[in-house]
């Protein structure tokens, strides 16, 4: 029978305070119990638990008492255990969410995921057919697969699933705009130089103040070079406590996925870094639905491709430095 160990002097109430790295969805530890005629003592979940949350004494596994964070709720230890003998509840991982690993034989190939990604093309052109359901549900399937910095995943998603919203977004984001011109300024760029530095000052000057002003333009003739008009899009963010990779990495997960389902897709950087500081994008996300800033957030548009490239662009890194 599975039974809480190693914290067998405090009462539940005071087990379930045990505070454990912050997310915005949680920042209690995770619960772990173990069926002591089901363990072996083979050790295995405590050599893949890198928090110390476990260890084996007189040959079972026991809670330790010297955590690194208190459980994050990983899984890891559930799934290798080959008899079941211990389970995790609580940071929105539970032992249903158990499922049996595919055979490697179903896995991609490397051969077929290169040309996965080689075949995707960032796609800006669209025909007007929506995005079908099952689609959007596959992208974001195949999306809460990727790996995350510290569970229960921070990432938050928006999911616009109309031609007809996405195009609204980017109005109301342009309209949003036209009332943050001034952050481009020339007055205000001189004034920020000395504290943000050459580089930031060259990237505003040379690239976020000619974006802002062809959103703005382009949008008031009705032309939207935002969004592009796309019949999907999905806006990966995080929290204040997220680790900024997290939606970035979900996003691309979410772009390889629509690849794979025969649809186009492109990254729309262009969006996350002007609605995250003060009153004004505060309003503007609550307008949206976006429930917080985050240091990183990724937008990506779906759609059926209309046009089609028969030829790739081969990409390099900035420098590749192999040290052995
Ligand atoms: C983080 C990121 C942000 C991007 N932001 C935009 C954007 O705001 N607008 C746009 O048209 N394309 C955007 N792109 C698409 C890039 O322009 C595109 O990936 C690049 O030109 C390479 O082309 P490829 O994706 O076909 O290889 C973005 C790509 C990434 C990775
Ligand atoms: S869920 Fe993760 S952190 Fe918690 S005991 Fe298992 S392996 Fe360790
Ligand atoms: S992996 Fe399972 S059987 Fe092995 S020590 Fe851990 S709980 Fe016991």
């Amino acid at each position: 029978m599975h039974s809480p160990v190693g914290s067998l002097c405090m009462s539940s109430k005071e087990k379930e305070k045990i505070l454990a790295v912050p997310t915005s969805r949680t920042n209690i530890a995770a619960g772990i119990s173990v069926d002591r005629e089901k363990c072996t003592g083979c050790g295995l979940c405590v050599s893949v638990c890198k928090d110390f949350s476990i260890e084996i004494k007189d040959g079972a596994v026991e809670v330790s008492d010297h955590p690194l964070f208190g459980c994050i709720g990983c899984g890891h230890c559930m799934a290798i255990c080959p008899s079941g003998a211990i389970e995790v509840v609580g940071r929105a991982c539970s032992p249903e969410d158990l499922f049996d690993l595919p055979d490697r034989k179903e896995a991609a190939t490397y051969e077929q995921l290169h040309v996965l990604f080689q075949r995707r093309r960032s796609i800006r052109e669209f025909k007007e057919t929506p995005i079908e359901n099952n689609l959007i549900e596959k992208i974001l399937d195949a999306s809460r697969t990727a790996p995350m910095g510290l569970p229960p995943s921070d990432v938050n998603v928006l999911v616009l699933n109309s031609r007809d919203t996405v195009r609204l977004f980017a109005e109301d984001f342009c309209s949003y705009l036209e009332g943050m011109k001034w952050m481009v300024s020339g007055w205000f760029l001189f004034l920020m130089r000395p504290f943000w530095g050459k580089e930031n000052h060259d990237m505003f000057k040379n690239f976020i103040k000619p974006l802002l002003h062809a959103y703005t333009e382009n949008m008031r003739k009705g032309v939207n070079l935002v969004s592009y008009d796309a019949p999907l899009a999905m806006y990966f963010y995080g929290s204040p406590y997220t680790d900024p990779a997290d939606p970035i990495i979900a996003a691309t997960y979410a772009m390889t996925a629509a690849e794979a389902l025969g649809l186009g897709s492109c990254m729309i950087g262009g969006i996350h870094p002007f609605i995250q500081n003060g009153r004004k994008a505060k309003e503007f996300r609550e307008k949206q639905g976006i429930k917080f800033a985050s240091r990183e957030g990724l937008f990506v548009i779906f759609g059926y491709p209309k046009v089609k490239y028969t030829k790739g662009i081969r990409r390099t890194f900035a420098s590749i430095e192999e040290k052995q």
